[in-house]
């Protein structure tokens, strides 16, 4: 059997038609930039994070760009962060001049510590910006309450959190920024780049409103210099359609990652991931800890399954970051994932078959 890591292909059989349709009807109509189309998209989304504003942006990472920006910290200000993510939640810190400082993570549900915050935050503080990781939310109640303690800002990186939830609030709504991408692997994902600014405040909003276009508030009159940052309107057809069909995929992703729990949950060399009591989860990456992990990796890779890691390498040991001078060992728990996690397939269409087949070749190497 051959079993992709991801493939959108059963989303194509089922409602490929419809994107096709959509995608002919913005042709025909010729608006490709800021139509009906995106107008609907943020208006729906609003809606389905009950966030008051939604604003459509080119990718995840200009999202966290913006919002950062938006925020008007003083240059060189200290933002707290996790070291176990995707690039773009330091990058973001960098890009606008501030500096980054890592705080490790807890072992079982992969994202930051709260515990651990407290004593990173000095007078050079200015905010906390914590990442809701492959499957549920950081414990925004409690990065919050230090927030509030601390006279600090929250920018949420929820990129990765489409429809999770909090003590039943969406990922994003409750920080004062929020972001979300639509990376086609996503949950919610585009046919190319795509994603969105959420926030509940009204002037952060409508600076990154014109932010993303170029700073100007009325069309060739430019307020101060922002940048070309704008969802498609194509991909916003596209994401519309998949709109309709996604809390229903959220289900059948739901039903995967019970399926592999069930079989994995004997072998003593997996950490299966804990869910917080606090947190709905939505399962976007399936990632498990385990023993002999790239020999693992190497050994489904031959019976044809894909896999991937997230992440190999932690935000402090990226070369680019040499100069913040941290080390190896600083941040264990971190470098602990980076070493043993391995994310399995997780994509809609997936049959009972196809992890019962994936979890028989993990069984098979762990008795060698
Ligand atoms: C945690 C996290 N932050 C930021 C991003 C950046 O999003 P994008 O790829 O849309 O730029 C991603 C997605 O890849 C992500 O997973």
């Amino acid at each position: 059997m051959t079993i992709p890591f991801f493939t959108n292909k059963y989303q194509e059989e089922r409602y490929g038609d419809q994107i096709l349709e959509i995608i002919k009807a913005i042709c025909k109509k010729g608006v490709f930039i800021m139509g009906e189309e995106v107008k609907r998209f943020e208006q729906r989304m609003a809606a389905f994070t009950n966030c008051k504003h939604a604003i459509g942006v080119a990718n995840g990472s200009d999202a966290l760009f913006l919002a950062l920006d938006a925020m008007h910290l003083p240059e060189g200000s200290e933002i707290i962060t996790t070291p176990f993510t995707f690039f773009a939640s330091t990058s973001c810190i960098i890009r606008n001049n501030h500096i980054p400082v890592f705080v490790d993570i807890d072992e079982k549900t992969y994202n930051i510590d709260v515990n651990k915050i407290e004593t990173k935050i000095t007078k050079k503080t200015k905010a906390l910006l914590p990442v809701d990781l492959f499957s549920q939310t950081a414990d925004i109640d409690g990065i919050n309450n230090l927030a509030k303690a601390h006279g600090l800002k929250v920018l949420e990186d929820s990129a990765e959190a489409f429809g999770m939830k909090w003590n039943g609030r969406h990922a994003g709504c409750e920080s004062d920024i929020g972001v979300l991408s639509f990376f086609p692997t996503k949950t919610l994902g585009c046919y190319g780049d795509g994603g969105m600014v959420i926030s509940n405040n009204d002037s952060y909003a409508e600076e990154i409103r014109i932010t993303r276009v170029h700073g100007a508030s009325k069309k060739y009159h430019h307020t101060f210099v922002g940048i070309n940052s704008r969802l498609d309107e194509l991909q916003a057809g596209v994401l519309n359609i998949k709109l309709d069909h996604v809390e229903e995929e959220i289900k059948e992703r739901a039903k995967i990652i019970s399926l592999y729990c069930e079989q994995l949950k004997d072998i003593p060399t997996i950490a299966l991931p804990a869910v917080s009591p606090n947190a709905t989860p939505v399962w976007y990456v399936f990632s498990i800890q385990c023993d002999r992990r790239n020999e693992l990796e190497a050994q489904l890779k031959a019976n044809g399954i894909g896999t991937s890691v997230y992440y190999p390498r932690a935000m402090h040991e990226q070369p680019c970051f040499a100069w913040l001078g941290y080390k190896k060992g600083d941040f264990p728990i971190a470098e602990k994932l980076c070493e043993s996690s391995l994310a399995l397939p997780v994509f809609i269409g997936m049959t009972d078959e196809m992890i019962t087949y994936i979890c028989e070749k993990i069984r098979d190497f762990y008795k060698h």
